[in-house]
Parts: structure tokens; C-alpha cells; sequence
């Protein structure tokens, strides 16, 4: 423990307590007979509260997908859309300050639509009322305050507080970004985050622990990006659901930090609960650049004497899938879905084949995705190539910085100049564009044609960028949207195709180049954007938040279970993919985050009602049709408690709370669904709602809209001591009369029984603290 205790005063909310993580290792060493751990493994059993609790087998395998873990966290990060709701629940529980450090990141919140000074400011101006409320519960409860357009929280975290062997929350579902750092950082939802600002142990079921082997060492034109497309192909979105995705093999090596992070950040795609790296070279040299050599040397002493921040050799895997880097092609995932992945080399003819549509309306480079050094330096030389035969972008190019820090970096390298002397819309460093926050002009929200884009960003569901549902998404590396700019072509392979320059001859790019981190070294930029790094947590700052606002809306505690089964009526049924986006949309949505009521308006409307086909249509039980809020409402307002019914993954996406907390708010009491996504499922736990799923599929088509949806031995469930997930009786009974029961499956412990119980797990965490 000596080799840690001389830290600089600066770096000691930062470096990872690692004396204490590496003696708790050594008990669920002894536990386990010193048998081998995988990494993801030692990171998130090295923060258990009790491994003598949590560990029940000699043999961890035995425990993994089964058993509920205690965890410690060391540190939280928000978002400025789910922060909002994050810290209404955490002044709820009416402590001083937060029990781990944190931080609220302003992003989401930004337009990206002529530029940063601009969209910056008018930006500002509209979300005022929220800046001030975050900044006020920041400097209350003593939370760093990363304003707007300081940067994207997931680039912010990696650049200053991500390390090997950390464990952190964060409240957005690309936090597994810091994963790219070693660290296990998990997306979670408001209610989860409070858990960890309160010092209550968080739980997690102990994920299964999929091993990705790297090999070999990437050629010309391909990149990180293309790991995780490729992976998000082979997976699918489902593919990752209850696993921690380890990478190891020789060609980790090869890989620059930025590089895992952009792997880590698109694990969410997977469905993956997070993804990691083994400590590297490449994250000494990332942790030296970015000014924190200090946690660079305690990393290599964690390492090189403790054995941490690595699998032990012989550590077992549940499921291995190897890549080899020098055969990898670059590949495009979309549209609306980020599985559907084609190597590069046939998307032309799989364009189409497929009818999209050929010419491109827009290339987007950046976000918390890909906007590294490294990224940016390859699209620059492509940009130059370009230049310097005489083209010209043939779309508009916009260039999303993910930090301060980045753009700062890029504009004293000249590569800001680069970009805008060559059309393209540097905007704030903010997401913008990549969560509907895009004020496009060639395009309208409403717009019946489809159109293309190609993106670096992460996520491709409808409506996600421009808020119009027929724009089409296509994911891809910085090097291939930049080359795509210049040809707007869909089928242009910029690998063999040419473009035809003005004289007649033909234009090829060469393989992109570009440098793995600052030869000059990263500069700050403007000094307004950063927080003091250690705030002190002020009691006597007021939270304002008025009665009359239309955005901010301080919450009521939900009802507590009244004991007895839940009889329900079937709302509607869901057909197909139901993310979290068509559960509670975000773009004009993103608004109202901190007010619950006026954001449940947009509660389930883009989700395709089974029997109809229509969107947003349910129908009450004269044959009304209303909007699937209304008929909520309606519903509430009746007293009339009610079950949404869907298909697989339903709530995959995104940690959106939201999505949880709406229909709770609005009178829904089940959901019942053929699978969950797994974040979405625990925050419906959270909220004191009850998440089933059909113990056999076939039953999904048994059920109808106005059907009454009963529990049967729930209260005896409830009783039980240490619930720990199993099957629930539901009956059924038609408006014929007619009734059957059918068998569906929970998947609460003890601790989310209690929540249920409550009315919430906010509510109970409240009992327990005033207690
Ligand atoms: Fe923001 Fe998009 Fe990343 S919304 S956090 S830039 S995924």
C-alpha cells in the first residue's frame, strides 16, 4: 500500500484507490482458491462492498448471469439531460453532498446548426433555467461543473478521469467509453447514479464475460471504428446483452487509447454492460499527454508489482470471438440499426439492391465517438488530398469536437483551418447533431423522402439526428465519411473508386494517415470552460426551481405497493424493435427532461401498435383512438393501472430513465415483454414498476389490447425472503369472459423487492437514510 500513499493532493479523487481495490482482490482471492480472474472480473470484484458476501462459490463462473453483486463505485458522471432528473432524486434524500466525487457535463442540450459561437450562445440563452438549476446543485453538493460547450461528458472522462482499474457510473449509455481507459464505467439511469452519490452499494447481476481476441495490427484505410461494426454485425444488438466484453490478445497492442475508447464507447450496440481494455502502453502515453503521469505511475505499480489491471494467464472466458486487425475492412452499419453491418466492398451493390438511396445528403464527423487526435488527423490528410487535387466537398461536412481540450489542440495543429477552408461547419463541442439536436436546414423533421447520411456516431435509430424518420443513418470511420463528402456517391468506394476531377482525369485517395497523439503536446484552450478540479459542497446555495416552470418540476415521491395483486388492463401491444427512443423520444423531447410531467407526453410515440400497424395509436375500450400518452392519461385519470406489452429487447438503447419513470407516472404498473434491454429493465425496477417477460414466447400472441393482465402469488413472490428472480404466475382474461393463466419471469432480488415495495427504490433508499 506504500507504493500509493504518495498521490498530489490534485490526483486523489482521480487515481483509483488502488491499495484498497487490490486488498479486497486478495479476499475474493482467498475465496476462490486463487483460481485465474479475467480482468473485467478483478476490476468489478476488487469494488465489491463484501466479497465474503457476494462470493457464495469457490468457482466464480458459478455466480456469473446469476448472482446479484454489492458494488462500490468510485466515481459518477452526468449528462446534462439526465442529470436533471439524476438530481431531483438525489434532493430527495436531503443529504449535504455526494458521497463519491461526480460531475455534470452540458451537452446534450446543444444545437448544432451554423457553427459553434452561434449555436453556443443561442443555445445557452433557451436552456438558462436548467444550466442554472445544474451549476446551483453542482455548487451545492459540491459536483464539478463542466459547462456548455466545454465538451462531450465521455471525451471529458476520458481526458481527465478515467483510469485503469476504476470502476464508475455515469448516466448515459456510452460511459462504457472510459472502458477504451481500462476502467469499468457503466450506463445506468438517474436512480442508479443517486445509489452511488448516496454511498448505497450498488447492484449489479454478475455479468457473464465475453472475451474478444485482437490479432494482428490495422492496414490503411481501416480503423477502430470498424472492430466494433464489425462486432455490432457478427453480435447483433442483442448480442452483448448481460456480458462484459473483455479485449485481449497481441493485437491490443496496436491500438491507440482513443482508439479502445471508440471500441468501448459502441459496445452499448451491443447490448453489451460494458466493455475493457488490459492496461497498455498506449494508455501510459494517453495518461502522460493528457497531464496525469502521476496515475500513469500508480497504474504501472498496480501492474507491474500487484498483478491488477490485467487477466490472470489461464482466466476462462464464457464466449471467445477473435478478430484479426490486418484482415479487418472497414465496414457501414445501418440504417436504423447499428447491426447491419457491410464491409465496405459491398455496400455499393447492397445500396442497391436494398433501394437506399445513392446520393448523400450529408457526412457528420466526430461526437463522443470519434473524434480523437488520431481520428481527426486522418480525416485532415483526407481533406488535404482532396484539397489539394481541387475538390471540394459535394455536401455539407460538419465537424463535432468531442472537448475543449480536442479543439483547442486541433486549431493550434491548423487542422480547425483545414476543416472550414474546406466547407466544413465546425461546431460546439457539444452532441448536437448526434441526439436529434440538429437544426437542419435542407432537410424538414416531417419530410416524407428518405435521405442519407453518413456519420462517425454511434447510434442509427430513426429520428435520431434530424428528428425526421426518413433520414437514414449510416455509421462508419471519420475517414469514411470524409472521403464519402467528396464524392456524395453511396456506392463510392473510396478504397478503389476514383472521382472525376474538372480536367477529365480521374482523383484517388491514398490510405488516410494521421498521428496517435500531439507532437506539441494537447493544449487546454479557453480557461471558462474548466471547473475547479476538487469543488467544496456549499449547504447554503439555494436550489431554484419554480413552481411556474415549464422544464423543471421538483418530484412527488411515487405511491408505495398497497400489498396486494396488481390487476391491470392491457394498454396496447408493441410490435418490433421498441428502443428507448420510441419509448420516450429525445430530440424537442430533451427539453422537459426535468419535468416529468410534461416529458410523459411523449411517452411510447414512436412505438407500432401490434394489431393496427399504426404509430402512436391505442384505443380505449369503446374504440376511441387516441395518442398512447393520452389514452395514459386517460387511463390514470380513471384509475385504471395498466400493462404495456412488447416484443424482444424492448428498451434497448439507451440508460434513458425516462423511459422507466414516464410510464410509471402515467398509472402503468407491468411491462411484458418476449426480452429486455438490461439497463432498461433495472430502471423499471427502480421505479417501482414490475418488468416480466413471457416464460414462453408463443404467449405474446395470446394477449390483446383490453385484456385484464393479473398477477397471481405476487404478494407470496414478495414475501419470500431473498427473491431472487423466478416465475410469476399472470392471468388473462378476455373481455369474452374467457381466461387462462400463462407463466412469465421476474428477475428481482431481494433489494429491487424492496423497491417495488416502496414505490421506488428513491423511496427506499430515503426510509433507509432517515431511519
Ligand atoms: Fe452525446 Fe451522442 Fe455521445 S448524444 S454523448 S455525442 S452518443
Amino acid at each position: 500500500a506504500a507504493n500509493f500513499a504518495n498521490v498530489p493532493k490534485e490526483f486523489q479523487s482521480r487515481v483509483p484507490p488502488y491499495a484498497k481495490l487490490i486488498a479486497n482482490l486478495e479476499k475474493v482471492k482467498a475465496i476462490t482458491n486463487n483460481s485465474p480472474l479475467t480482468l473485467a472480473e478483478k476490476i468489478l470484484y476488487s469494488h465489491l462492498c463484501d466479497p465474503e458476501e457476494s462470493i457464495k462459490s469457490s468457482d466464480l463462473r458459478d455466480i456469473r448471469g446469476l448472482e446479484y453483486l454489492k458494488l462500490n463505485p468510485d466515481r459518477v458522471a452526468m449528462q446534462d439531460a439526465s442529470a436533471q432528473m439524476a438530481l431531483l432524486q438525489f434532493m430527495t434524500t436531503g443529504l449535504a453532498q455526494t458521497a463519491v466525487p461526480a460531475s455534470i457535463h452540458c451537452d446534450h442540450l446543444i444545437v448544432g446548426r451554423d457553427g459553434e459561437s452561434q449555436d453556443l450562445s443561442s443555445s445557452i440563452a433557451t436552456n438558462k433555467e436548467v444550466f442554472d438549476f445544474l451549476q446551483s446543485c453542482a455548487d451545492k453538493y459540491g459536483i464539478q461543473f463542466w459547462g456548455p460547450g466545454s465538451g462531450i461528458i465521455h471525451q471529458i472522462v476520458l481526458e481527465n478521469f478515467s483510469a485503469p482499474g476504476l470502476m464508475m457510473l455515469g448516466t448515459d449509455s456510452h460511459t462504457p467509453n472510459a472502458g477504451g481507459l481500462g476502467a469499468i464505467a457503466i450506463g445506468v439511469g438517474g436512480a442508479d447514479a443517486v445509489d452511488a452519490l448516496t454511498g448505497t452499494p450498488w447492484e449489479l447481476k454478475a455479468p457473464k464475460i465475453l472475451g474478444v481476441k485482437l490479432t494482428g495490427s490495422m492496414q490503411g484505410w481501416t480503423s477502430p471504428k470498424d472492430v466494433i461494426t464489425k462486432l455490432a454485425g457478427m453480435l447483433t444488438v442483442r448480442g452483448g446483452t448481460g456480458y462484459i466484453v473483455e479485449y485481449f490478445g497481441d493485437g491490443v497492442k496496436n491500438l491507440s487509447c482513443t482508439g479502445m475508447a471508440t471500441i468501448c464507447n459502441m459496445g452499448a450496440e451491443i447490448g453489451a454492460t460494458t466493455s475493457t481494455f488490459p492496461y497498455q502502453e498506449a494508455h501510459s502515453r494517453y495518461l502522460k499527454a493528457t497531464g496525469r503521469s502521476v496515475m500513469a505511475a500508480a497504474a504501472d505499480v498496480a501492474l507491474n508489482k500487484y498483478n491488477f489491471l490485467k487477466a490472470d494467464s489461464g482466466a476462462e472466458y464464457d464466449k471467445v470471438i477473435e478478430i484479426n486487425l490486418s484482415e479487418l475492412e472497414p465496414h457501414v452499419n445501418g440504417p436504423f440499426t447499428p447491426d447491419l453491418s457491410t464491409p465496405i466492398s459491398e455496400f455499393g451493390a447492397k445500396c442497391s439492391k436494398e433501394n437506399w438511396p445513392q446520393k448523400i445528403s450529408a457526412g457528420l464527423i466526430g461526437s463522443c465517438t470519434n473524434s480523437s487526435y488520431q481520428d481527426m488527423t486522418r480525416a485532415a490528410d483526407l481533406v488535404r488530398q482532396a484539397s489539394q487535387a481541387g475538390l471540394k466537398p459535394r455536401i455539407p461536412f460538419f465537424v463535432t469536437p468531442g472537448s475543449e481540450q480536442i479543439r483547442a489542440t486541433l486549431e493550434k495543429d491548423g487542422l480547425v483551418k483545414t476543416f472550414e477552408d474546406n466547407g466544413a461547419i465546425v461546431l460546439a463541442n457539444a452532441c448536437g447533431p448526434c441526439i436529434g439536436q440538429w437544426d437542419r436546414q435542407d432537410v424538414t423533421k416531417t419530410s416524407k423522402e428518405t435521405n442519407s447520411i453518413f456519420t462517425s456516431f454511434n447510434r442509427n435509430f430513426r429520428a435520431r439526428n434530424d428528428g425526421n424518420r426518413n433520414t437514414m443513418n449510416f455509421l462508419t470511420s471519420p475517414e469514411m465519411v470524409t472521403a464519402m463528402i467528396y464524392s456524395g456517391d453511396a456506392q463510392f468506394n473510396p478504397m478503389r473508386d476514383a472521382i472525376k476531377l474538372d480536367d477529365g482525369s480521374d482523383f484517388r485517395f491514398k490510405a488516410p494517415s494521421g498521428v496517435e497523439l500531439p507532437q506539441t503536446g494537447f493544449v487546454s484552450g479557453r480557461k471558462e470552460f474548466y471547473p475547479p478540479t476538487d469543488p467544496t459542497p456549499d449547504p447554503s446555495v439555494e436550489i431554484k426551481v419554480s413552481p411556474t416552470s415549464d422544464r423543471l418540476q421538483l418530484l412527488e415521491p411515487f405511491k408505495p405497493w398497497n400489498g396486494k395483486e396488481l390487476k391491470t388492463n392491457v394498454l396496447m401491444k408493441v410490435e418490433g424493435k421498441c428502443t428507448t427512443d420510441h419509448i420516450s423520444a429525445a430530440g424537442v423531447w430533451l427539453k422537459y427532461k426535468g419535468h416529468l410531467e410534461n416529458i410523459s407526453f411523449n411517452t411510447l410515440i414512436g412505438a407500432q401498435n401490434k394489431e393496427t400497424g399504426e404509430v402512436n395509436k391505442a384505443y380505449d375500450f369503446d374504440g376511441t383512438a387516441y395518442g398512447i400518452p393520452e389514452l395514459m392519461i386517460k387511463w390514470k385519470q380513471e384509475e385504471r393501472p395498466w400493462t404495456v406489452v412488447a416484443e424482444h429487447n424492448y428498451g434497448e438503447g439507451s440508460a434513458r430513465e425516462h423511459a422507466a419513470l414516464s410510464p410509471k407516472f402515467l398509472g402503468g404498473q407491468i411491462l411484458l415483454v418476449k426480452s429486455f434491454a438490461r439497463i432498461h429493465e433495472t430502471n423499471l425496477k427502480k421505479q417501482g414498476m414490475l418488468p416480466l417477460t413471457f416464460a414462453n414466447e408463443e404467449d405474446y400472441d395470446r394477449i390483446s389490447s383490453g385484456d385484464v393482465l393479473e398477477t397471481v402469488g405476487l404478494v407470496e413472490m414478495i414475501e419470500k425472503e431473498g427473491a431472487n428472480g423466478g416465475l410469476l404466475d399472470v392471468k388473462i382474461t378476455k373481455p369474452s369472459g374467457e381466461s387462462f393463466v400463462i407463466k412469465t419471469r421476474h428477475t428481482m432480488s431481494k433489494d429491487q423487492v424492496e423497491f417495488f415495495k416502496a414505490g421506488s427504490a428513491i423511496n427506499y433508499i430515503g426510509e433507509i437514510r432517515r431511519a
